[in-house]
């Protein structure tokens, strides 16, 4: 895998996933406009992150990444991004809480919009048309005209990305994301909670916290640190043409970033080490995740180690572990093992969304508890192995969906038409998100008192 890198390299590599744009012409010059058009994201964002992401492949911290499966054009609001923020910051509050570690925040967000399907056509009837792959490429109805994909999409998203940056940059550097504030609308959430005894104690632990900096000084008004929070975007690199046009040299270094995105991911069925989607991401200096899924083996992701993190430099590479409730006890132990015994040096975070779909009266579903226990395998597995958990990766909006089944509201089959709105993959509602991280924090506290114990006695 000697051979030079360029942003392009990746076009003489067999690629999957990619829409058949009727015109390549238009394609060409979409792409061309973009590669002039302003960095989404700065270089030195990007290392930032990288070294958060650093700390936590030490052990020294927590990744919390979550958003939209796929964000879409018609729901870019206002609304929906502060929703979207308040639960996660909520989620982040409690995990920092229960972890006891600091929890570096990357969002789903600004620039989520590209879909990999298992199919590259969608029957209804006797009616076949392309499938619907992301709003950055053709439209969702079931018609002909918007299912071909089109250029100028792209143009479209790369603004909307802006746009929902700007605002989250506002929020997360302008007083919105108050830890005071935070703390005020998670309590709100525990008061009307059906589960709110079960959390009440965590909460208070909170509070009691929160009072003790204030009666020593510790305020918002004399520490920057408690009224401002650092937030990541990030987004599959599914779609190459338009993150080659936003590939750019960083003038303080020399090297390549990705200015799409803080932080990209490479999808579960794009990771073949000789295609276009591994060599467009060697090349990029940015944090890159993988996903890892069942078919994953040891070597082949010892292989995939190897491109994409040669220096093996701590921060670079997320594996964000996709099995299943039922088999991620299956699988985990051996890639656990492997790369321990290689001394690879990533961060393991869990997505407990990906391998946890069902139908469900013709819904695509997730049962809460199934998302629950993967997560909570997942920290059994590596306690036993002597690894961190590093971070959970989750589907989430702010918004009150009925989308995953459970959790303490019990949504059940029959709740899921009342408002399914998800473009692709259900996601847990702005209730059921912070409810795992409730879930998760006594469990982190939990074996922390078991090490705790280990190390004393
Ligand atoms: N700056 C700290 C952090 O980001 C504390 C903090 C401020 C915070 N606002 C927050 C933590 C909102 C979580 C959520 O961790
Ligand atoms: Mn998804």
């Amino acid at each position: 895998m000697a051979q030079t890198w360029t942003p392009n390299s990746w076009r003489q590599k067999p690629i999957q996933q990619v829409p058949d744009y009727p015109d390549v012409a238009v394609l060409d010059s979409v792409e061309a406009r973009l590669a002039k058009y302003p960095p989404l994201v700065f270089a030195g964002e990007a290392r930032r992150l990288k070294s958060a992401l650093a700390n936590v492949a030490e052990g020294r911290g927590f990744l919390l990444q979550g958003g939209d499966c796929a964000e879409s054009f018609a729901e870019h609001g206002a609304d929906t991004i502060r929703d979207f923020f308040r639960a996660f910051l909520q989620m982040a509050v409690v995990l920092t809480f229960g972890a006891q570690q600091p929890v570096v925040k990357v969002g789903r967000i600004a620039g989520q919009f590209a879909k990999p399907r298992s199919s590259g056509v969608e029957k209804q009837g006797d009616v076949t048309l392309p499938s619907y792959r992301g709003d950055i490429i053709n439209g969702i109805e079931f018609t002909e005209e918007a299912r071909v994909p089109n250029p100028e999409r792209q143009v479209m998203a790369y603004r909307q990305s802006a746009a929902t940056l700007n605002l989250l940059r506002a929020f997360a550097m302008g007083g919105y994301a108050n830890l005071e504030n935070v703390h005020q609308w998670m309590l709100g959430f525990v008061k009307d909670s059906p589960q709110a005894e079960r959390y009440r104690k965590l909460a208070d632990r909170i509070s009691e916290t929160m009072d003790f900096m204030k009666a020593i000084g510790i305020t918002a008004e004399n520490h920057p640190s408690l009224r401002e929070t650092d937030f990541f975007t990030s987004h599959e690199a599914l779609l190459l043409g338009y993150e080659q046009a936003l590939t750019r040299v960083d003038s303080t270094s020399g090297d390549w970033y990705a200015t799409s995105g803080h932080m990209i991911w490479i999808g579960d069925r794009t990771r073949q080490p000789d295609h276009a989607h591994i060599e467009y991401c060697r090349g990029i200096k940015n944090p890159l995740g993988l996903k890892c899924g069942p078919s994953l083996t040891a070597d082949g992701l010892l292989e995939l180690i190897d491109i994409l993190n040669p220096a093996n430099e701590a921060g670079r590479l997320t594996l964000i572990c996709r099995f299943g409730h039922d088999k991620v006890a299956e699988h985990l132990p051996r890639l656990i093992r492997a790369v321990e015994r290689e001394g690879k040096k990533v961060v393991w975070s869990c997505d407990p969304m990906h391998g946890n779909t069902i139908t469900l009266n013709n819904y695509k579903t997730r049962p809460f508890e199934r998302i629950l226990s993967e997560v909570e395998s997942f920290f059994q597995i590596h306690r036993a192995e002597g690894s961190h958990p590093g971070g959970i990766h989750i589907e989430m909006t702010g918004n009150d969906v009925t989308e995953c089944t459970g959790g303490a509201r019990a949504l059940s089959g029959d709740d899921l038409a009342d408002r399914y709105h998800t473009h692709c993959d259900p996601r847990l509602n702005a209730d059921q998100a912070l409810e795992l991280a409730f879930l998760l924090a006594e469990r982190m506290k939990g074996g922390r008192d078991e090490k705790k114990m280990v190390v004393n006695g």
